[in-house]
């Protein structure tokens, strides 16, 4: 197997969990590839020899970012619903029915082309492992297509049948279809299951039969909750030993309580407040609590259409009270966390060589210089692309 040292690395950042400060930062740094995976980390000056080298010329090396959330299966634009909001309408989600109609119609070539431009922007801005829901076909068959889209991109793809109720159906007819036969053409193309648990969508009941049904079948859970207002969301996905609940938005003293003892992830979705207009979630909050926080893209055609996890990052810093180096953190470790991942998110021996060269000395210009573009290069699982 042949082997490339990474070498000139002003500083590297390898969330090592043995290391002292949280990102396992390494100053004058050195990484080994061998294969697909991370052989060796460490200072330049002891780097051990490698059959090929490359000198990143002083600049950092991150983990690549690991977002946990995105809703790529979709055809159709909403650029109007979004500038009818920054001209003062509210965003209700109601929208979704749009896409869905616009996704119906599409064939499955142009939503698989729709989805390979968007991982390949996702890519170009450092995004290494990223998670796909369905959500924007809502009939067995069209669920079941974008997430057989989805899986041509990735493993970790999502059922989330459960979007909202489409038109034509009362809520107790289609939560029965979404545990029923949708869920069996769906399970095959999907890791994850997941609901929209909020008023207008599924009530707490509803949300727990959908989960409840999909972890039956083999599905791991996660839940998008408390996105638009306080609600039982969050304190259900933590009752159900949900690895991630998303958004948590709007939350009550109890709902970080439950958060703490369940140690489920809560993922911030910080474009969702940017694009909408919404208070941004309190990290600060939740961290102090000692809750564990993952920041996502939320990569969707209505609340949020960026693909940018540092522009995340840099919100995560500037509105939410994240230091530069917990908003990194979230964005990689966190990300790969509220996926199941030890493999990802992290660079140390054994685990998948996906990394970023940072344009930057330091990974704290990530929120520092907001908004430029900071990808030198990208790899994945050990070769640039
Ligand atoms: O995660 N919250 C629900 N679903 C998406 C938005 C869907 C849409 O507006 O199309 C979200 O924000
Ligand atoms: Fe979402």
């Amino acid at each position: 197997m042949s082997s490339t040292l990474i070498t000139n690395i002003a500083e590297l950042v390898t969330n090592d969990p043995h290391a002292d400060d949280l990102l396992g930062t390494v100053q004058d740094a050195a990484l080994v590839v061998e294969g697909s995976t991370v052989a060796w980390t460490g200072p330049a000056a002891a780097a051990p020899a490698a059959d090929q080298q490359v000198d990143v010329g002083g600049r950092a090396v991150i983990p690549g970012f690991v977002d946990s959330h995105s809703h790529l299966v979709f055809a159709g634009d909403r650029s109007a619903e979004f500038a009818a909001r920054m001209a003062g309408e509210s965003y209700a989600a109601g929208g979704i029915r749009t896409t869905v109609a616009a996704t119906r119609a599409a064939t499955d070539e142009q939503l698989t082309g729709h989805v390979a431009r968007l991982v390949s922007e996702m890519r170009s801005q450092g995004t290494t492992t990223v998670e796909i829901k369905s959500g924007y076909g809502l009939t067995v068959h069209d669920e079941a297509r974008s997430l057989a889209v989805a899986r041509q991109f990735t493993e970790e793809t999502t059922y989330l049948g459960a979007h909202v109720v489409p038109e034509g159906w009362t809520p107790e007819e289609y939560v029965a279809l979404v545990t029923g036969p949708m869920l069996a053409a769906c399970a095959p193309h999907a890791s994850w299951v997941d609901a929209f648990c909020e008023t207008g969508a599924f009530d707490e009941d509803q949300s727990r039969a959908v989960l409840r049904a999909g972890i039956a079948v083999g599905l791991r859970g996660r839940l998008h909750a408390n996105q638009l207002g306080e609600g039982p969301g969050v304190r259900l996905a933590c009752e159900l030993g949900l690895t991630a609940v998303d958004h948590c938005t709007y939350l009550s003293s109890d709902d970080v309580g439950a958060l703490v003892d369940s140690g489920t992830i809560a993922t911030l979705l910080p474009g969702v407040e940017f694009s909408t207009r919404q208070p941004y979630p309190d990290a600060r909050r939740l961290l102090d609590a000692g809750v564990r926080v993952a920041l996502a893209s939320d990569c969707n055609p209505g609340s949020c259409y960026t693909s940018s996890m540092p522009l995340c990052v840099a919100l995560a810093v500037r509105e939410m009270g994240m230091t530069a180096a917990e908003a990194l953190y979230a964005a990689t470790a966190g990300g790969a966390a509220a996926l199941d991942r030890d493999d990802v998110g992290v660079l140390t021996p054994g685990g998948r060589a996906d990394l970023v060269v940072l344009e930057a000395p330091t990974f704290v210009h990530l929120a520092y210089r907001p908004g430029v573009p900071l990808t030198s290069q990208v790899w994945v699982a050990g070769r640039p692309v």
